[in-house]
């Protein structure tokens, strides 16, 4: 089984390149289906998630062809099954994208539910709402989610929560709808534009994405484009945590700076220095950390995709910090792993309170989820000794060759697959 070996004690020095976004790209591909035009998409970020969800869209026939590493063109022109049912969709939460697609174009959807409950009952009952809203019939049973209807009719939606994911799917279903749609009470998340953007320029009328209002002019027939993808907010933040947690120097390049600012602001009141250019931000964490409070919002709010990666920096800050979750009732799972690696961290409910310690000391540990897998292999960089992390599946679900861009930055860090190749690296650091 894959994991890392880490030696700690090296901070995070240099530049590294952030690519697209996972989670604005999930949704985008899944909507390119819905024109019989081809489509380009490029800077899509080479991960799990990804290539899982390009699989089962190849397997109801949608023309899919790599055509370099981050870019892909695809055709819905074929597509000869609106059953999505593998394995391996089920395990990725963004499944449930290709429902709003395929009801969209065809009124008619079947997709196995996403599963994996790592970080907290997830409900998609706001999908279901906004589906029905719109004159789609929902069922769910033996697993999956059945949506059909003759016509999509506009509606007025009002979402009883914010939820990124409902929004985009309700939004692209609403695209292709007859009439027009208001989602009142919509996520503002950068990706949600990216795929307002993107489905624009495929012929949508979608106006207010980024606003807790977006209106929607159904239309019935999308054509062909090609489209760039954002980068990704939530790998950068964790290369700016990095040089936090580390007491490094780290520049993350091919970034948009205004999607940073939550994460920036919390870097600043912790004692790092942060940097703005055009379309990069450069890190420094030259003193002690400071304490402070932080509690997870949807955008602009401090991202929760964010909140192992604050926690671990915050266990090395002088004095008492509290890290409120709003978003996800079991985002904690980690701190275990952290204790055992010497924080000193209490979580009641939803909160975590922090007391500072002086460092980190390696242990072998195990990724819990995506973000809190990569907010330990962080925690390991900067501790003093060997660690080991394993499930990095997780991780790799959501950041490309995470090692590498560590080790480019001064990192002690190999991909192992034995005790023999632990044993290597161990005597290669020492
Ligand atoms: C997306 C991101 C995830 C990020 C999250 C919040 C993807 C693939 N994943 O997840 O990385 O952490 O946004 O920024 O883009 N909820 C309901 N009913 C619903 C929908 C959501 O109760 O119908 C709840 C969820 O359980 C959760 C909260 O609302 O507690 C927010 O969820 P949501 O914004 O939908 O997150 P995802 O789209 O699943």
């Amino acid at each position: 089984m894959e994991q890392y070996a880490i030696k700690g004690g090296t901070p995070l020095v240099g530049e590294v390149e952030i690519g697209g976004a996972k989670n604005a790209a999930l949704p985008i591909l899944a909507a390119a289906v819905m024109t019989d035009e081809t489509v380009h998409i490029d800077n899509i970020p080479d991960v799990r998630d990804i290539n899982v969800l390009l699989d089962a869209m190849k397997s109801i026939g949608v023309m899919v062809k790599r055509d370099s590493r981050h870019s892909v063109t695809i055709n819905g022109a074929n597509i000869n099954s609106l059953v999505v049912d593998d394995e391996n969709i089920r395990k990725i939460r963004a499944s449930y994208y290709l429902i709003g697609a395929l009801l969209g174009k065809y009124k008619n959807a079947e997709v196995t539910l996403p599963g994996g409950c790592d970080i907290g009952c997830r409900g998609i009952d706001q999908h279901i709402k906004g589906f029905k809203a719109l004159g789609a019939e929902v069922n769910l049973d033996h697993g999956m989610i059945r949506t059909h209807c003759e016509k999509l009719t506009g509606n007025h939606i009002y979402m009883d929560l914010v939820s990124v994911g409902a929004t985009i799917n309700v939004m692209m279903s609403a695209s292709m709808a007859e009439g027009t749609t208001i989602i009142e009470n919509s996520a503002k998340e950068p990706h949600v534009v990216d795929v307002a953007n993107f489905l624009n320029s495929m012929g949508a009328s979608i106006k207010g994405a980024g606003t807790d209002v977006i209106r929607i002019k159904g239309v019935s027939k999308f054509h062909g484009t090609d489209y760039t993808i954002i980068p990704d907010q939530i790998e950068a933040g964790t290369f700016m945590f990095g040089a936090a947690i580390t007491h490094g120097d780290v520049t993350v390049k091919n970034v948009i700076p205004k999607h940073l600012e939550s994460i920036s602001a919390k870097l600043l009141e912790i004692g790092c220095e942060v940097m703005e250019e055009d379309d990069c931000v450069r890190v420094v964490a030259s003193k002690k950390l400071k304490h402070t409070h932080v509690k997870t919002l949807p955008y602009p709010g401090f991202p929760t995709d964010m909140q192992p990666q604050i926690t671990v920096a915050l266990g090395l800050a002088e004095g008492t910090s509290i890290v409120t979750e709003s978003i996800f009732e079991n985002r904690f799972k980690y701190v275990e792993e952290l204790i055992r690696m010497g924080a000193s961290i209490k979580v009641e409910s939803s909160t975590a309170i922090i007391d500072g310690t002086k460092g980190y000391t390696g242990a072998d540990i195990s990724a819990p989820d995506l973000r809190a897998g990569a907010a330990l292999v962080l925690a390991a960089i900067s501790a003093e000794g060997f660690s080991t992390i394993d499930e990095i599946k997780y991780i790799q679900r959501g950041y490309e060759d995470f090692h590498i861009k560590l080790k480019k930055l001064g990192a002690d860090i190999e991909l192992v697959e034995s005790e023999k190749d632990i044993s290597k690296f161990k005597i290669k650091v020492v």
